[in-house]
């Protein structure tokens, strides 16, 4: 090859190395396990307004796309096969089931796109991860927070009330459970942490009830009015999974003629806006934040390192915080 040759050929290999990477167009598919659902509505919109907020911000924009699995496991598997087919670049993926982790992502790992799973943890029956497996796929990850963490933070925060929870002083705290999806293992947990919280710190309990309530608020109202009319005087301490539930449960806390703080305790977990003003104004005895901010964004930012060809870790976890009142 001739030097002038050589010569014209370095000059394009410096150009290129010093020009910037040029800026990419990526298509996001996000399936989310049901869009009526007070904390995945949270979560989604911030998921939306942080990848605009990038696209904004740099050169490589995210188009994104939401879609809603409406809780019917067949409807969401045929939006992943679609996301498949429109060529998506990543995936975020809040399952409506953990069981069909396997099928789902063996799909999406065929087809060698990144994929985020999010808010409900592909753990086994026993915790036992028989589904963590599929975190061993390069480009699969979780993100999301410990729900054993959040149960704890509930059992603590009735244990630190003067009375612990007992109210009558007959030496028990006699609680009714209201729990998310069974299926789901932020409800486990958290049915199973909060109560140890208490049992680990050497109080006695007596469980009057224990029912689904699947994260709605209108079952969580039902449930509470039901346990309320059957036991009375005897529930000291209503916990509930999440904060829906525990909105419901106040609203029949208050039909029933109890109150609050004085007669009652209610615990809730994901710390939405109106049930913080409840802890603030006493209508509710604590909740737990659930952090869908920092859970989107990691999220997000582990999207965008997949996309840049980054190594993925296999959990992202985001710590709850305790909430009472001010
Ligand atoms: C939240 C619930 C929500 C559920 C959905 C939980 O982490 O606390 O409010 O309904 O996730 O999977």
């Amino acid at each position: 090859m001739k030097k002038s040759m050589l010569l014209v050929l370095a000059m394009v290999f410096v150009l290129a190395c010093a020009l910037p990477a040029a800026a990419k167009d990526y298509k996001v598919g996000v399936a989310i396990y049901q869009f009526d659902d007070n904390f995945m509505t949270l979560y989604r919109n911030e998921l939306k307004s942080y990848f605009d907020e990038l696209s904004a911000a740099g050169e490589d924009k995210y188009d994104v796309t939401i879609v809603d699995g409406k809780n019917d496991m067949a409807e969401q598997s045929n939006q992943i096969d679609n996301f498949i087919t429109q060529g998506v670049d990543v995936i975020i993926l809040n399952l409506v089931q953990t069981s069909s982790a396997d099928a789902i992502i063996d799909k999406i790992v065929a087809a060698e796109i990144p994929c985020i799973l999010i808010n409900r943890e592909p753990l086994g029956d026993n915790g036992d991860e028989s589904y963590a497996g599929i975190l061993d796929n390069a480009g699969v990850c979780y993100v999301g927070a410990d729900a054993r963490q959040s149960g704890t933070f509930q059992g603590e925060i009735v244990a630190e009330l003067e009375n612990h929870g007992d109210i009558n002083g007959d030496g028990k705290i006699s609680y009714i459970m209201i729990e998310g999806d069974p299926e789901n293992i932020d409800a486990q947990y958290r049915t199973e942490f909060s109560v140890k919280a208490l049992t680990d710190a050497g109080y006695e309990v007596e469980c009057l009830d224990d029912q689904v309530g699947n994260w709605a608020q209108a079952k969580g109202q039902e449930l509470c009015a039901n346990a309320l009319s059957k036991y009375g005087d005897a529930v000291e301490v209503v916990f509930c999974n999440n904060d829906a539930m525990a909105l419901g449960a106040a609203a029949a806390i208050q039909a029933a003629g109890r109150k609050v703080g004085e007669d009652i305790y209610l615990l809730g977990v994901d710390a939405l806006a109106e049930c913080v003003e409840m802890v603030n104004n006493g209508e509710m005895t604590g909740t737990v934040l659930n952090d869908h901010v920092g859970q989107s964004h990691a999220a997000v930012d582990a999207a965008v390192a997949a996309l840049n060809g980054e190594e993925l870790q296999n959990y992202y976890w985001v710590d709850y915080v305790k909430v009472t009142a001010k």
